[in-house]
């Protein structure tokens, strides 16, 4: 039965309440393609072209800041997925470094290929918000100090990425009635690590930051009206 029926029908009912928005048609041309089980699902994990992407090694062991390759995230309300040239700074030919190994060379040959025949490389999208979700914004998130780590789990532990939360509408909005725990310094938003660390002190009542002194540099509240994400 879930497998046939995508779960919008269950909503059916409230429906109505965001017609007068006139996103209807969009909410059901949008759930009708979006809500199929392999999208959107806590655990979602796609094969990658290649020999993939591992962010235990990039962002973990290497140490690489997400916004060296997600380098809009701050700016824009859409994260960027890094095109090949970022990959073949240090993958490229004339390279003298651990990322031209003999074993890694096997393994970023894909990158080359890429970049030589001016190709980009099929990256599968791991997370979307169904159609008739409007506005999500990556930008206000991070300047409101919001890490990374709530909404996407802890990618540096992860050779492939998955989905690690709901991104339900519950999800977004029990945050945003109470985000007072879930902030952050922004200098922090993209360690990962020691937000994780953070996060875990603050809940044995042993955090390091003022969460009254973050909530207070908010410019709005997070927002619960409909029409903040449902346009
Ligand atoms: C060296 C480049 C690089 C760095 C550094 C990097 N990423 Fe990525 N990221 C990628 C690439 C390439 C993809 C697409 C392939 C994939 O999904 O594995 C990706 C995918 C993702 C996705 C899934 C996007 C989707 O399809 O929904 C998330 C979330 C993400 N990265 C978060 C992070 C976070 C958080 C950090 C920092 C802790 C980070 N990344 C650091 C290159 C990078
Ligand atoms: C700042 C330099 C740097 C950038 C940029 C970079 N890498 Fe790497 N990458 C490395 C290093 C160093 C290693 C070897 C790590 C090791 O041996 O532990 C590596 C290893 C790899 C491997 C082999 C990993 C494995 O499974 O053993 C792949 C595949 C790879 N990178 C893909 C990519 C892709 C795709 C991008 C672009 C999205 C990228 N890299 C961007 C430095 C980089
Ligand atoms: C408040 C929750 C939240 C935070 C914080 C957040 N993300 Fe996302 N991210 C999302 C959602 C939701 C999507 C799917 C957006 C959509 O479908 O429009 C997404 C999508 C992405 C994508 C895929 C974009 C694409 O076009 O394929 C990447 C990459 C990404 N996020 C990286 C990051 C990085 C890096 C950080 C931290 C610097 C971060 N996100 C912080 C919720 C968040
Ligand atoms: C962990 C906490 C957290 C989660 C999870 C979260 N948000 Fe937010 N969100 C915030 C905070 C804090 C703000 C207020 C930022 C500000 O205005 O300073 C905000 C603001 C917003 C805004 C208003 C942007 C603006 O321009 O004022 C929208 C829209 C939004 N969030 C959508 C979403 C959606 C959709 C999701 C779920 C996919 C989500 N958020 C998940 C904390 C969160
Ligand atoms: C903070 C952002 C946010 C706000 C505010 C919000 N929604 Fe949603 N809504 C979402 C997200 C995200 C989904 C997608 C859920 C999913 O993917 O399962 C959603 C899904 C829905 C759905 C589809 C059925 C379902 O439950 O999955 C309906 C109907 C809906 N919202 C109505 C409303 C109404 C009515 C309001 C105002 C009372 C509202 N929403 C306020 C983010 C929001």
């Amino acid at each position: 039965m879930s497998l046939m029926f995508p779960k919008w029908m269950n909503a059916l009912p409230t429906l109505g309440a965001i017609a007068s928005m006139g996103g209807v048609v969009t909410v059901i041309a949008g759930t009708w393609y979006w809500a199929t089980p392999s999208f959107f699902e806590v655990g979602y994990q796609p094969t990658q072209p290649g020999t993939g992407f591992n962010h235990k090694i990039h962002a973990g062991k290497l140490g690489m800041d997400c916004r060296y390759c997600h380098s809009n995230v701050e700016k824009s309300p859409e994260a960027n997925i890094p095109a090949v040239s970022t990959c073949y700074g240090c993958h490229g030919p004339n390279k003298v470094s651990p990322a031209r190994s003999t074993a890694t060379d096997e393994k970023t040959q894909f990158i080359r290929d890429a970049f030589d025949a001016d190709e980009s490389i099929e990256w599968r999208r791991v997370h979307k918000l169904p159609d008739y979700v409007r506005n999500f914004p990556h930008d206000v998130h991070l300047s409101a100090g919001v890490s990374c780590l709530s909404c996407h789990g802890q990618i540096m532990s992860m050779p492939v990425v998955h989905q690690a939360e709901s991104l339900s509408m519950s999800f977004c909005l029990d945050c945003h009635r109470h985000p007072e725990q879930a902030l952050v310094p922004k200098d922090k938003v993209t360690d990962l690590r020691w937000v994780a660390g953070e996060l875990e002190a603050r809940a044995a009542g042993q955090g390091t930051t003022n969460t009254d002194e973050l909530t207070g540099m908010l410019w709005n509240a997070p927002p619960q009206a409909c029409g903040a994400c449902h346009q």
